[in-house]
């Protein structure tokens, strides 16, 4: 594991509060799919991570126990009587990062870092920027021994574009990042997509995104036109209806450069997504290409 970086900053949000909710479910089972996607090819590839946060997180935790989101996220998985086929490599993975001691709970939630390292193989790479001290600690930690893996404790937006294209030539990058600004936090993913990009316009890109009005996501969606961005994917999972301001009705992912058939892919796996967290009848999932060749 290599480190590098000593970028610290005030900041208030620690994911420990959110693992395993129903974004974090959506969101990772996203990841692990187009992680699978690239592993179709033997060539090594690199994983980046813009905003990896603690890499893994403990549901018996206050944080955890004192919002219980994984309840209505992850656990709803756990007691499903009938899990779908195509969540079922997420599900096993959740197994996996808990080892024999959990007695059939699931006590840790793995965060995007874990998930990647435990999804990729020895030959492919991993990048984690994380700008928290203490995230950025938890994990040097968890990847202590893994050669696989560099953490970097910097702005994972400024690092993106130094990072592009990786060596291996293949690869995904996340950018997930905690929307505290909230809609000018859209401004910064476009800034660093655009340089990235420019640099590296054939890398697959990932970006997480929060949902409460949906007139606050028409404008990030239109810029991957505007910019000239190829091949825009865009996946949306509401638990209740867009028209509240007050509260996390849902979220999406925008995927530039998809693996081919993720489509097909994600239109397969949204409606039990859908199906199996919605917190209302309102809840609806959507598969759009933003912009195609
Ligand atoms: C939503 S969490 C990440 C969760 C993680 N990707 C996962 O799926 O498990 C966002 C993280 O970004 C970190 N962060 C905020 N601004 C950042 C920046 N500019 N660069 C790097 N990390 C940042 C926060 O400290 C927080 O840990």
């Amino acid at each position: 594991m290599q480190v590098d970086g000593c970028y610290d900053e005030a900041m208030n949000y620690r994911h420990a509060f959110h693992a395993g909710n129903f974004a974090d479910v959506f969101k990772h089972a996203v990841l692990l799919g187009l992680l699978d996607s690239l592993k179709a090819k033997p060539t090594p590839f690199c994983y980046i991570d813009t905003h990896s946060g603690a890499g893994r997180y403990d549901l018996r935790d206050e944080e955890s126990r004192k919002t219980g989101e994984f309840v209505d996220g992850v656990q709803r998985l756990l007691v499903a009587s009938n899990l779908p086929e195509n969540l079922r490599p997420y599900f096993d993975l959740l197994r996996n990062a808990n080892s024999a001691d959990a007695d059939g709970h699931l006590n840790l939630y793995p965060g995007s870092p874990l998930i990647a390292s435990l999804a990729m193989r020895e030959i492919d790479r991993i990048v984690l920027c994380e700008m928290q001290p203490a995230e950025t600690a938890a994990l040097k930690s968890l990847f202590a021994g893994d050669k696989r893996v560099g953490v970097h404790q910097r702005d994972g937006y400024a690092a993106l574009p130094a990072l592009v294209p990786p060596k291996e030539r293949r690869g995904v990058v996340l950018i997930d990042p905690p929307f505290e600004a909230q809609e000018a936090e859209f401004r910064a993913i476009e800034k660093a997509l655009a340089d990235a990009y420019a640099r590296w316009p054939g890398g697959i890109y990932s970006v997480w995104y929060p949902i409460k009005l949906r007139r606050q996501i028409l404008p990030f969606h239109r810029w991957f036109a505007a910019h000239g961005i190829k091949k825009t994917l865009a996946a949306e999972l509401m638990i209740d209806a867009d028209d509240s301001p007050l509260r996390l009705n849902g979220c999406g992912m925008v995927i530039v450069n998809p693996p081919w058939q993720f489509d097909a892919w994600l239109e397969r796996l949204m409606p039990d997504l859908a199906r199996l967290l919605a917190r209302t009848p309102r809840s609806s999932q959507r598969v759009e290409w933003l912009t195609r060749e």
